[in-house]
């Protein structure tokens, strides 16, 4: 018998996708009795899933069981009250409904003739997030991946502005000078990852020095920076200032830094990846004074607001430059309706896109701007709890400001003044949280010191949850095992 060449029929789908849903509930409303961190030993999930590739259909349970049994203990519990670890990775259900509807519609986004609707829906909700952020309407927003990828497409087009679109004659290679990128030593790691692969060179990449307190860029080291370099025949391309870095959540003064830049002409590129989402509260939002005087800005509604990943804005000033230095026009994707329609294809580096609009579109309807900044509050309100509770025990020191959600602690034992030995105390009172199940936080190195972050933003976390961590954390240090 010829096998069947259309594998699910709708009718099958219904009945197999009703079994997931229900799955998916009963996951969620589950979520807290597995460990937080996932606890499986490399190759673990590999050699439970590695049978030969499948030739013949399986029963849908199977594969059920496999997700169940295998997937779910092989990733962490983000969605779990106890998740304070790198950063608030919520995946709220609104957003995941939206995300179904985009992958049952299986749209093309190459074009805007392949679906009106993905390009148009793009557009009012990067417009929508604009609005509620209280910026102007001389943004132009576009959703990407990751904010790996807005970086990156924010250092091209910095890089074709400073050299008059270079791209068209002999791109970097033939320039006479040296282009320049400046970022804090603070910054996430994909500023350098976007300065290398932008073609820049890790020798043109500056380093600033931050504040010792506020782990701010020092905006004077940064002018004596910009000022050294054209000195000594280079050129200053482009700053990307943090808005809420990873280790302590630090703001960097863009307002400064977009002064300094445009002595030079230099682009400048805000990274608010994890902060960006407090902007929908008018209270937080001196915090991005001076946004508006940047190039770009760039933030995650798949980190604290919680559109469940991948769904990352970028938001430029000059669409021009980047339709300028992002466009192609090959005839099989010509229609009658260019020069009248946005191509985001021409806003970036992927030709074909995904529906990322609808679960934003989906997030933002079904739960309203307003339970969305009710949750913020929420959390801003727990991690003030949290960074009072520790500022009144004398061994603790919150040792960065707590701007947002991210409380930055270390605790000191008596007698302990050795700092090798106190940076291996961060580290293991944070494994034995972790190692219990309960609870997940992040030791991290913050200019050459170690320090536990305990990032609040899971869309499950009460302040209950936060004073359970709180009384581990005060376990974790005086025994070997809570
Ligand atoms: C400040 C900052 N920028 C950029 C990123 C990278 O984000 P993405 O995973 O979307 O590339 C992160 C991730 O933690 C971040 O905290």
């Amino acid at each position: 018998m010829m096998p069947r060449v259309w594998t699910v029929t709708p009718e099958e789908f219904r009945v197999a996708a009703h079994q997931l849903i229900d799955w998916i509930a009963d996951y969620r409303a589950t979520v807290t009795q597995r460990p937080v961190r996932s606890e499986v030993a490399p190759g673990w999930v590999r050699d439970a899933l590695g049978a030969p590739p499948p030739e013949a259909p399986e029963p849908f349970e199977d594969v059920l069981q496999d997700l169940r049994d295998v997937v779910v203990p092989g990733v962490t519990q983000t969605q779990a009250p106890g998740y304070f670890a790198w950063f608030p990775s919520n995946a709220s259900l609104e957003s995941v409904l939206g995300d179904m509807a985009a992958s049952g519609l299986g749209a093309l986004g190459i074009t805007w003739q392949s679906a009106p609707a993905l390009t148009e829906m793009e557009e009012v909700v990067t417009d929508w997030l604009r609005e509620l952020c209280g910026l102007t309407d001389a943004w132009h927003g576009a959703i990407h991946d990751t904010a790996s990828t807005a970086c990156l497409v924010a250092l091209l087009a910095a890089r074709e502005r400073a050299t008059a679109i270079s791209e068209d004659r002999g791109g970097l290679q033939a320039e006479s000078a040296p282009l320049t990128v400046y970022a804090s030593t603070q910054a996430h790691s994909s500023v350098a990852k976007g300065v290398l692969l932008a073609g820049f060179g890790r020798d043109n990449l500056r380093l600033v020095p931050v504040d010792s307190v506020t782990y701010a860029m020092d905006v004077t080291a940064l002018r004596h920076m910009m000022a050294d370099d054209v000195a000594a025949g280079r050129r200053p391309a482009a700053v990307v200032a943090s808005l809420g870095t990873t280790g302590t959540t630090a703001f960097d003064d863009v307002m400064s830094i977009t002064e300094v830049a445009s002595a030079h002409g230099a682009w400048v590129h805000v990274d608010a990846a994890m902060a960006g989402s407090a902007m929908l509260l008018p209270e937080c939002r001196t915090l991005f004074t001076g946004v508006e005087g940047a190039d770009s800005f760039g933030w995650n509604p798949h980190k604290w607001m919680g559109t469940i990943l991948d769904c990352s804005l970028l938001y430029v000033r000059d669409v021009e430059l980047l339709i300028r230095v992002f466009s192609t026009n090959p005839s099989y994707l010509r229609a009658a309706s260019d020069g009248e329609v946005t191509q985001y294809k021409d806003w970036g580096i992927p030709l074909g896109r995904r529906f990322r609009a609808m679960k934003l579109w989906f997030h933002l309807r079904l739960a309203g701007a307003e339970a969305i900044r009710a949750r913020l509050r929420r959390d801003l309100a727990n991690a003030q709890w949290l960074a009072q509770a520790a500022d009144a025990d004398g061994e603790w020191e919150v040792c960065a400001p707590v701007a947002l959600q991210t409380v930055c602690l270390r605790h000191h034992p008596a007698g302990v003044t050795d700092p090798a030995a106190l940076d291996r105390h961060q580290q293991e009172w944070a494994e034995r949280i972790n190692a219990t199940g309960r609870a997940f936080v992040t030791p991290a190195q913050v200019e050459g010191r170690w320090l536990v972050r305990v990032s609040v933003g899971a869309e499950a976390t009460e302040l209950q949850d936060v004073a359970a961590l709180w009384q581990l954390c005060r376990q974790s240090v005086h025994v070997a095992s809570p």
